[in-house]
Protein backbone atom coordinates (compact mmCIF):
# COMPACT_ATOMS: atom_id res chain seq x y z
CA UNK A 1 0.00 0.00 0.00
CA UNK A 2 2.96 2.50 0.60
CA UNK A 3 6.27 1.13 -0.90
CA UNK A 4 9.32 3.67 0.16
CA UNK A 5 12.39 3.21 -1.79
CA UNK A 6 15.79 4.97 -1.30
CA UNK A 7 14.57 7.63 0.27
CA UNK A 8 16.99 10.53 1.08
CA UNK A 9 15.84 13.39 3.11
CA UNK A 10 17.73 16.79 4.30
CA UNK A 11 17.65 19.62 5.39
CA UNK A 12 19.65 22.10 3.03
CA UNK A 13 23.27 20.07 3.12
CA UNK A 14 22.16 18.40 6.05
CA UNK A 15 21.19 14.88 5.25
CA UNK A 16 19.21 12.86 7.98
CA UNK A 17 17.95 10.70 5.95
CA UNK A 18 20.06 8.66 3.48
CA UNK A 19 18.79 5.75 1.67
CA UNK A 20 15.72 4.58 3.30
CA UNK A 21 13.41 1.46 1.83
CA UNK A 22 10.19 -0.38 3.50
CA UNK A 23 7.20 -1.50 2.66
CA UNK A 24 3.65 -1.63 3.83
CA UNK A 25 0.84 -3.58 3.30
CA UNK A 26 -2.55 -3.01 3.01
CA UNK A 27 -4.20 -3.47 6.41
CA UNK A 28 -0.83 -3.51 8.41
CA UNK A 29 0.26 -1.80 10.93
CA UNK A 30 3.78 -0.73 11.43
CA UNK A 31 5.70 1.04 13.97
CA UNK A 32 8.55 3.38 13.78
CA UNK A 33 10.66 2.97 16.91
CA UNK A 34 13.75 5.24 17.66
CA UNK A 35 15.34 7.06 20.14
CA UNK A 36 14.91 11.73 20.16
CA UNK A 37 16.33 13.10 17.13
CA UNK A 38 16.65 9.82 14.68
CA UNK A 39 14.72 11.46 11.87
CA UNK A 40 10.90 9.87 12.80
CA UNK A 41 9.23 13.48 12.14
CA UNK A 42 11.44 13.98 9.40
CA UNK A 43 10.61 10.87 7.59
CA UNK A 44 6.49 11.72 7.92
CA UNK A 45 7.04 14.96 7.00
CA UNK A 46 8.89 13.75 3.79
CA UNK A 47 5.95 11.64 3.39
CA UNK A 48 3.41 14.00 3.59
CA UNK A 49 4.80 16.32 1.54
CA UNK A 50 6.39 19.56 3.60
CA UNK A 51 10.19 18.51 3.10
CA UNK A 52 11.06 17.73 -0.68
CA UNK A 53 12.83 14.03 -0.65
CA UNK A 54 16.61 14.18 -2.28
CA UNK A 55 16.20 11.61 -3.89
CA UNK A 56 14.30 7.63 -4.05
CA UNK A 57 10.77 7.52 -4.61
CA UNK A 58 8.01 6.88 -2.60
CA UNK A 59 4.38 5.18 -4.08
CA UNK A 60 1.18 5.01 -2.37
CA UNK A 61 -1.14 2.23 -3.90
CA UNK A 62 1.03 1.72 -6.98
CA UNK A 63 0.94 5.20 -7.77
CA UNK A 64 3.72 7.35 -7.71
CA UNK A 65 3.72 10.50 -5.11
CA UNK A 66 7.29 11.10 -4.60
CA UNK A 67 6.96 14.96 -6.20
CA UNK A 68 3.38 15.59 -5.34
CA UNK A 69 2.12 18.47 -3.01
CA UNK A 70 0.90 17.73 0.34
CA UNK A 71 -2.84 18.34 -0.91
CA UNK A 72 -2.28 15.87 -3.59
CA UNK A 73 -1.10 13.37 -1.30
CA UNK A 74 -3.90 13.82 0.82
CA UNK A 75 -6.22 13.52 -1.95
CA UNK A 76 -4.91 9.91 -3.33
CA UNK A 77 -5.38 9.07 0.27
CA UNK A 78 -2.75 9.78 2.96
CA UNK A 79 -3.20 11.34 6.18
CA UNK A 80 -1.09 13.01 8.65
CA UNK A 81 -1.70 13.39 12.46
CA UNK A 82 1.12 15.41 13.68
CA UNK A 83 3.91 14.88 16.23
CA UNK A 84 2.22 17.51 18.98
CA UNK A 85 -1.23 16.96 17.70
CA UNK A 86 -1.38 20.55 16.04
CA UNK A 87 -5.48 21.16 16.33
CA UNK A 88 -7.10 24.44 16.14
CA UNK A 89 -7.08 25.34 19.92
CA UNK A 90 -9.80 28.54 19.08
CA UNK A 91 -11.87 26.32 17.35
CA UNK A 92 -14.53 23.86 18.60
CA UNK A 93 -14.13 20.03 18.50
CA UNK A 94 -16.45 19.95 15.38
CA UNK A 95 -15.15 22.68 13.84
CA UNK A 96 -12.05 20.74 14.00
CA UNK A 97 -13.02 17.85 12.65
CA UNK A 98 -14.76 19.69 9.94
CA UNK A 99 -11.54 21.38 8.94
CA UNK A 100 -10.46 18.40 8.17
CA UNK A 101 -12.84 16.93 5.50
CA UNK A 102 -12.73 17.21 1.78
CA UNK A 103 -15.84 17.51 -0.57
CA UNK A 104 -18.77 15.47 0.12
CA UNK A 105 -20.35 13.38 2.71
CA UNK A 106 -19.47 15.10 5.84
CA UNK A 107 -22.13 14.11 8.20
CA UNK A 108 -21.78 10.43 7.82
CA UNK A 109 -17.60 10.78 8.32
CA UNK A 110 -18.66 13.07 11.35
CA UNK A 111 -20.99 10.24 12.73
CA UNK A 112 -18.14 7.80 12.22
CA UNK A 113 -15.53 9.52 13.82
CA UNK A 114 -18.11 10.66 16.77
CA UNK A 115 -18.35 6.44 17.12
CA UNK A 116 -15.11 5.85 17.42
CA UNK A 117 -14.63 8.73 19.65
CA UNK A 118 -17.72 9.18 21.73
CA UNK A 119 -15.64 11.50 23.99
CA UNK A 120 -15.72 13.90 20.69
CA UNK A 121 -19.17 14.03 20.17
CA UNK A 122 -19.74 15.04 23.89
CA UNK A 123 -17.42 17.92 24.00
CA UNK A 124 -18.31 19.09 20.03
CA UNK A 125 -19.13 22.68 21.25
CA UNK A 126 -16.27 22.94 23.30
CA UNK A 127 -12.60 24.41 22.38
CA UNK A 128 -10.28 22.30 20.99
CA UNK A 129 -7.59 23.97 23.30
CA UNK A 130 -9.89 23.27 26.76
CA UNK A 131 -9.68 19.54 25.66
CA UNK A 132 -7.04 17.51 27.52
CA UNK A 133 -3.96 15.96 26.20
CA UNK A 134 -5.65 12.34 25.12
CA UNK A 135 -9.08 14.38 24.12
CA UNK A 136 -6.30 16.69 21.97
CA UNK A 137 -5.21 13.29 20.20
CA UNK A 138 -8.37 11.54 19.26
CA UNK A 139 -9.22 14.52 17.84
CA UNK A 140 -6.16 15.01 15.63
CA UNK A 141 -6.83 11.30 14.65
CA UNK A 142 -10.17 11.83 14.35
CA UNK A 143 -10.15 14.98 11.99
CA UNK A 144 -7.26 12.56 9.98
CA UNK A 145 -9.55 10.67 9.55
CA UNK A 146 -12.12 13.02 7.75
CA UNK A 147 -10.19 12.96 4.62
CA UNK A 148 -10.94 8.98 4.25
CA UNK A 149 -7.36 7.57 4.27
CA UNK A 150 -5.96 4.84 2.92
CA UNK A 151 -2.53 5.51 4.78
CA UNK A 152 -2.85 7.38 8.15
CA UNK A 153 1.19 8.50 9.52
CA UNK A 154 0.91 9.10 13.03
CA UNK A 155 4.07 10.64 14.70
CA UNK A 156 4.52 10.06 18.37
CA UNK A 157 0.81 10.19 19.50
CA UNK A 158 1.57 9.12 23.08
CA UNK A 159 3.66 11.98 24.03
CA UNK A 160 2.53 13.43 26.86
CA UNK A 161 -0.64 11.43 27.29
CA UNK A 162 -1.36 9.35 30.14
CA UNK A 163 -1.13 5.60 30.64
CA UNK A 164 -5.22 4.25 30.26
CA UNK A 165 -5.52 7.46 27.23
CA UNK A 166 -2.76 5.38 25.31
CA UNK A 167 -4.48 1.83 26.26
CA UNK A 168 -7.75 3.61 24.48
CA UNK A 169 -5.47 5.19 21.56
CA UNK A 170 -4.12 1.62 20.82
CA UNK A 171 -7.73 0.11 21.12
CA UNK A 172 -9.20 2.56 18.62
CA UNK A 173 -6.37 2.66 16.55
CA UNK A 174 -6.73 -1.40 15.88
CA UNK A 175 -10.65 -0.87 15.92
CA UNK A 176 -10.16 0.96 13.21
CA UNK A 177 -7.60 -0.67 11.10
CA UNK A 178 -10.17 -3.75 11.48
CA UNK A 179 -13.20 -1.26 10.45
CA UNK A 180 -11.37 0.00 7.41
CA UNK A 181 -8.65 -2.00 6.66
CA UNK A 182 -6.25 1.17 6.93
CA UNK A 183 -2.81 1.13 6.64
CA UNK A 184 -1.40 2.46 9.47
CA UNK A 185 2.10 3.88 9.98
CA UNK A 186 2.83 5.30 13.79
CA UNK A 187 6.13 6.66 15.57
CA UNK A 188 7.06 6.20 18.89
CA UNK A 189 10.54 6.32 21.42
CA UNK A 190 8.51 3.82 23.93
CA UNK A 191 8.17 0.35 23.45
CA UNK A 192 5.25 -0.89 25.36
CA UNK A 193 2.52 0.91 23.22
CA UNK A 194 3.94 -0.52 19.95
CA UNK A 195 3.49 -3.77 21.05
CA UNK A 196 0.07 -3.54 21.83
CA UNK A 197 -0.84 -1.58 18.57
CA UNK A 198 1.48 -2.96 15.68
CA UNK A 199 1.95 -5.96 13.53
CA UNK A 200 5.87 -5.53 12.66
CA UNK A 201 8.06 -3.22 14.34
CA UNK A 202 10.99 -1.12 12.87
CA UNK A 203 14.39 0.45 14.74
CA UNK A 204 15.31 4.13 13.43
CA UNK A 205 18.93 5.20 13.96
CA UNK A 206 20.05 8.19 12.38
CA UNK A 207 17.87 8.26 9.42
CA UNK A 208 18.24 3.99 8.75
CA UNK A 209 16.23 1.13 9.72
CA UNK A 210 18.47 -0.83 11.65
CA UNK A 211 16.36 -3.80 12.75
CA UNK A 212 12.67 -5.09 11.47
CA UNK A 213 10.60 -7.88 13.59
CA UNK A 214 6.95 -8.98 13.66
CA UNK A 215 5.49 -7.49 16.96
CA UNK A 216 5.07 -11.54 17.73
CA UNK A 217 8.46 -12.24 17.60
CA UNK A 218 10.00 -8.73 19.05
CA UNK A 219 13.33 -9.14 21.47
CA UNK A 220 11.87 -6.59 23.75
CA UNK A 221 15.14 -6.94 25.21
CA UNK A 222 17.49 -6.09 22.65
CA UNK A 223 15.08 -3.25 21.80
CA UNK A 224 14.74 -1.37 25.30
CA UNK A 225 18.90 -1.52 25.41
CA UNK A 226 19.11 0.38 21.68
CA UNK A 227 16.43 2.75 23.06
CA UNK A 228 18.31 3.39 26.33
CA UNK A 229 21.52 4.17 24.55
N1 LIG B 1 14.20 21.95 10.43
C1 LIG B 1 15.36 21.30 10.60
N2 LIG B 1 16.52 21.77 10.09
C2 LIG B 1 17.69 21.10 10.25
N3 LIG B 1 17.81 19.94 10.92
C3 LIG B 1 16.70 19.44 11.47
C4 LIG B 1 15.41 20.06 11.33
N4 LIG B 1 14.50 19.32 11.97
C5 LIG B 1 15.16 18.26 12.47
N5 LIG B 1 16.48 18.31 12.17
C6 LIG B 1 17.51 17.32 12.54
O1 LIG B 1 17.17 16.09 11.94
C7 LIG B 1 17.47 15.00 12.82
C8 LIG B 1 16.24 14.17 13.00
O2 LIG B 1 15.25 14.93 13.69
P1 LIG B 1 13.74 14.45 13.80
O3 LIG B 1 13.29 13.96 12.50
O4 LIG B 1 12.96 15.53 14.45
O5 LIG B 1 13.89 13.20 14.82
P2 LIG B 1 12.82 12.49 15.74
O6 LIG B 1 11.47 12.84 15.24
O7 LIG B 1 13.15 11.02 15.60
O8 LIG B 1 13.05 12.98 17.13
C9 LIG B 1 18.01 15.62 14.09
O9 LIG B 1 19.40 15.58 14.04
C10 LIG B 1 17.51 17.05 14.04
O10 LIG B 1 18.39 17.92 14.70
MG1 LIG C 1 9.86 13.64 16.25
Amino acid sequence: MLDVQHLKVAYGQSVVIEDMSFKVDQGEILGIIGRNGMGKTTLFRSLIGMIPSAGGKVELGEKEITHDASYKRVAKGLSFVPQGRMIFPYLTVYENLVSGSRNGSKEEDLLEVYSLFPVLQEMRNRKGGNLSGGQQQQLAIGRALMTKPSVLLLDEPTEGIQPSIIKDISRSLREIRKLKNLTIVVSEQVLSFMQDTCDRLMVIEKGSIVREDKTADVDAEAIRKMLAV
